[in-house]
């Protein structure tokens, strides 16, 4: 059976930030509260007509240039979103019809935070399974249009944004360079993120309990996927993790177990918490800038409404 690897990242972020300035003159906060409490510092928002597709195109594009890929070579397109609009077709389907890609298995994943994850791993699958030979695994959401405007407690940490990954088949001998999955839920603990006004869907989320779980419950689910993939945390060359807030992410993987040399994302300081597109864009980033080098062990690790969670150790092109 074969294996599949990342072979390109691509990401995007729609042109307009908004700075906690910005949200200071909506809401009651300051930039010294959002700072202190969530690291965030800016994030991008989509215009009234940019849509999650528009997002996730730019993102598929830019990752199947840099693969070198004719759009025929993709047999999977997926996108991992919680916040596309247009159910029908499938922003999977609407992103193929973009690029140009003719006759991929086209779907879409929602699974909130931890959707890149679980959509890379079912992606991995496919491949190994000889079912799709290159695959596009896409994240993008644009929260801004589930975001409560005047409720200060969620509307600072949330921004837009699309991050993608071309996977292929190894060849011959060559090792998978997607290591096994590790996910799961706790359906008990559901109500701690989800939509309020079925007719004005927006996000609302019971933070501390969040943070309890993911700081109290998630660590050792961590090491697992270490475990499985066979490399001691202290080995990886960095971790990217769902970029729900800076205090979030430094709690949890200050448990992992990394070396100090260790590269540790933290693009919610720019980006906000982006849910699904957070894991993506922020790899494709540390990529693009070559704070890792190509051939590094990444454990990626999402985490959010379900409460789910999903991820892998993955080699970076
Ligand atoms: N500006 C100023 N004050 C604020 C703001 C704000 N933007 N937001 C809340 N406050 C106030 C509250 O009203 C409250 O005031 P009170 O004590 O007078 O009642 C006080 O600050 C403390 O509020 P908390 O909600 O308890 O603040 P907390 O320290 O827990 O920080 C936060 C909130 C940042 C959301 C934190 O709980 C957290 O990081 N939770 C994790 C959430 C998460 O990771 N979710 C990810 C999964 S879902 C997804 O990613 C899509």
């Amino acid at each position: 059976m074969p294996g599949s690897r990342i072979t390109a990242l691509g990401h995007f972020q729609p042109t307009r930030v908004l700075t906690n300035d910005d949200l200071a003159a909506m809401v009651d906060t300051s930039d010294e509260w959002i700072r202190r409490r969530t690291g965030i510092a800016t994030r991008h928002i989509a215009g009234d007509a940019e849509s999650v597709t528009d997002l996730a195109a730019e993102a598929a594009a830019k990752a199947l240039a840099t693969a070198g890929l004719a759009p025929s070579d993709i047999g999977l397109v997926t996108v991992a979103t919680c916040t596309a609009i247009d159910r029908l077709p499938s922003t999977a389907a609407q992103v193929a019809g973009r690029l140009g890609i003719p006759n991929a298995v086209t779907y879409d994943l929602n699974n909130g935070c931890a959707g890149f994850c679980t959509a890379l791993a079912c992606a991995d699958h496919t491949v190994r399974a000889g079912a799709a030979r290159h695959a596009l695994v896409i994240g993008a959401e644009k929260m801004s249009h589930i975001t409560d405007w005047s409720d200060r407690s969620t509307c600072v940490l949330l921004g837009d944004g699309a991050g993608a990954a071309v996977i292929s088949a190894t060849e011959g001998d060559e090792e998978g360079a997607i290591g096994p999955v590790v996910w799961g839920s706790d359906p008990t603990r559901s109500h701690a993120v989800r939509l309020v006004d079925e007719w004005h869907p927006k996000f609302a989320q019971e933070g501390q309990a969040v943070f309890r779980w993911v700081t109290g419950e998630l660590p050792h689910v961590a090491r697992e996927a270490c475990a499985k993939a066979g490399i001691a945390p202290g080995d990886l060359d960095g971790v990217v993790t769902h970029q729900a807030n800076l205090r979030i992410i430094e709690a949890l993987v200050r448990q992992i177990g990394l070396s100090e040399s260790a590269v540790i994302a933290r693009d919610v300081v720019n980006s906000g918490n982006t849910s699904a597109a957070s894991v993506p864009m922020a790899l494709a980033k540390l990529v693009e800038r070559r704070e890792i080098a190509p051939g590094g062990r990444v454990l990626l690790f999402g985490f959010g409404s379900g409460l789910s969670w999903a991820g892998q150790v993955v080699t970076c092109p």
